[in-house]
């Protein structure tokens, strides 16, 4: 059982009245109790399975096997993912598509309220009591990017991967012949782009801060006033939205309950579209258009490819939408396009960082806290680089605008306390960011700076590390300044010795409240 049994302790109860003795205090042992309730009332397997979901509330995928009928794996699906991967002779059941890849790549995704009996040899769907065909999707990740492939932890693997998972998600989306984007997947006339007055976008964690680079992008280059919100408080407060409005979700497993829900509620009164890696998933079958990111299956808990491609996602997003509406004219456009397909390449040359980066993280595995601080475009990438140095090391560590140092944080910045400062190729925002540092510096902060401007002398003179990549531009920086954070986070978290793939009390999808 995987998901949530809402109303597990009145059936507990009912359960025990009837003389069921319980061995733990799980709401799946209830359900492993109902389900024999009704195997022992002399119901069918396949009937003994839609009673018990009839009494369950909650969200739920179950397995159950009757030892009567050990041939058959009996499968209920609501609000937590089920797919079963059609293989030869055998049929595997799991809750997300890269464990049966090994397999097969012909996958059936079942939907909420599914029930189904596997066999090795054959599968019978049903819903609302009726049999139904759930047709099988051809998945075309290939299963060796879904193993390590000689790196040690599946995370290093995927920062390694970013370069061609960008190309992979520019693939389709640009018309080399006009240097345009094109995004044949948005199904939206241009007139209904024309109408939308203002854009909310949803999501959690890592997605979250893809959002906030987001933002920049639509704001800049298509002129939507963006909002940006958590999906698990979006979902719960009133929002003021409207048909011309458009909601946007991102989320990498396409399967967040929180992300779910907002989309859902989103979806309800205005225009939805989502930007998703996984095929099949739920949020892309709610919305009405999604740009799939073309990352391939992401293992590791710590998100980082999915990361890089959100953003390429967003930005070609972004162009297109102010393409439709006029906001930009062809010569901006070629010129962003040339650099998004410039960025692969630049993804390649950062990673050339990582033996500078795997050596001066030995420095710093003992600190307790840290600091990351940055400006405008990269305040976001200060919170990426914070989430994933606390979910993977367990160290505390939080992101700021460096222009809120003085507000509060610097109270906390003594010789214990590493200050990543994230500085930007701008000459306005990189003199700002530098006097910043020099506030940490004069109070005995270790400053670990990372920059795409090299050479700077100050910067050298200021700082403990300094931490140089290539730059790109204004609008791309962020995501190559994203992967020496991804580094810093990985080996911090390798010489502390954690479970760095499977950090503790995380999990991949988020698919509960
Ligand atoms: O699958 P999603 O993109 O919706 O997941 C959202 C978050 O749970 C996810 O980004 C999480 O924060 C990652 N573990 C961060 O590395």
């Amino acid at each position: 059982h995987n998901g949530i049994i809402e109303n597990y302790s009145e059936l507990r109860e009912e359960l025990k009245a009837g003389g069921a003795v319980f061995s733990s205090e799980t709401d799946t042992e209830v359900g492993a109790h109902l389900l024999n309730h009704f195997v022992q009332t002399g119901l069918e397997p396949m009937a003994a399975l839609r009673a018990t979901c009839a009494k369950i509330r909650g969200s739920y995928a179950f397995l159950a096997i009757d030892s009567k009928y050990p041939d058959r794996i009996l499968v209920a699906k609501n609000a937590t993912p089920i797919v079963i991967g059609l293989g030869e002779g055998e049929n595997i059941i799991a809750s997300d598509i890269p464990a049966v890849l090994g397999t097969s790549r012909r996958v059936v995704i079942l939907e909420d309220g599914d029930l189904a009996e596997v066999r090795a040899d054959q599968i019978a769907v049903e819903h609302a009591g009726k049999p139904v065909e759930r047709r099988p999707q051809i998945i075309t990740w290939d299963p060796v990017t879904a193993q390590k492939g000689g790196f040690k932890h599946y995370m290093l693997k995927e920062i390694h991967e970013q370069g061609q998972a960008i190309s992979d998600t520019l693939l389709g989306r640009i018309d080399h012949a006009t240097g345009r984007v094109t995004l044949p997947e948005i199904t939206y006339t241009p007139d209904e782009l024309r109408s939308i007055k203002r854009i909310m976008m949803v999501s959690c964690g890592t997605a979250w801060h893809a959002c906030l680079v987001a933002k920049f992008y639509i704001e800049t280059f298509a002129r939507i006033p963006c909002e940006v919100d958590y999906s698990s408080e979006f979902r719960y407060r009133s929002p003021v939205i409207d048909g011309d409005t458009l909601v946007i979700a991102i989320s990498q497993s396409g399967e967040t309950a929180d992300t779910l829900a907002a989309i859902d509620l989103g979806g309800k009164k205005s225009k939805t579209l989502a930007i998703c890696n996984v095929l099949g998933a739920s949020i892309p079958r709610k919305v009405p258009n999604t740009i799939f990111t073309h990352a391939g299956p992401e293992i590791s808990v710590a998100s980082t490819k999915a990361f890089s491609t959100q953003l390429t996602a967003a930005y070609l997003l972004a162009v297109y939408l102010a393409q439709v509406r006029g906001t930009i004219d062809i010569d901006r456009e070629q010129q962003l396009v040339k650099e998004l397909m410039h960025l692969p390449a630049v993804v390649e040359e950062t990673l050339k960082a990582l033996p500078q980066i795997e050596r001066l993280s030995r420095k710093y595995t003992t600190a307790r806290d840290f600091l990351y601080v940055a400006r405008g475009i990269c305040y976001p990438i200060a919170l990426e680089g914070a989430l994933k140095l606390k979910e993977i090391s367990y160290i505390h560590a939080e992101g700021y605008p460096a222009g809120e140092l003085k507000h509060g944080p610097i109270a906390l910045i003594d010789e214990n306390m590493p200050v990543v400062v994230i500085l930007q190729r701008s000459k306005e925002l990189f003199e700002k960011a530098l006097s910043n540092l020099k506030e940490v510096e004069s109070r005995g902060g270790k400053i670990i700076a990372v920059t795409d401007t090299v050479g700077s002398k100050e910067l050298h003179a200021a700082a403990q590390d300094v931490i140089e990549i290539p730059f790109i531009s204004e609008f791309l920086s962020p995501v190559l300044l994203t992967i020496p954070l991804q580094l810093l986070a990985y080996y911090i978290a390798v010489f502390n010795g954690t479970d760095v793939d499977l950090p503790r009390n995380l999990a991949k999808s988020v698919t509960v409240e």
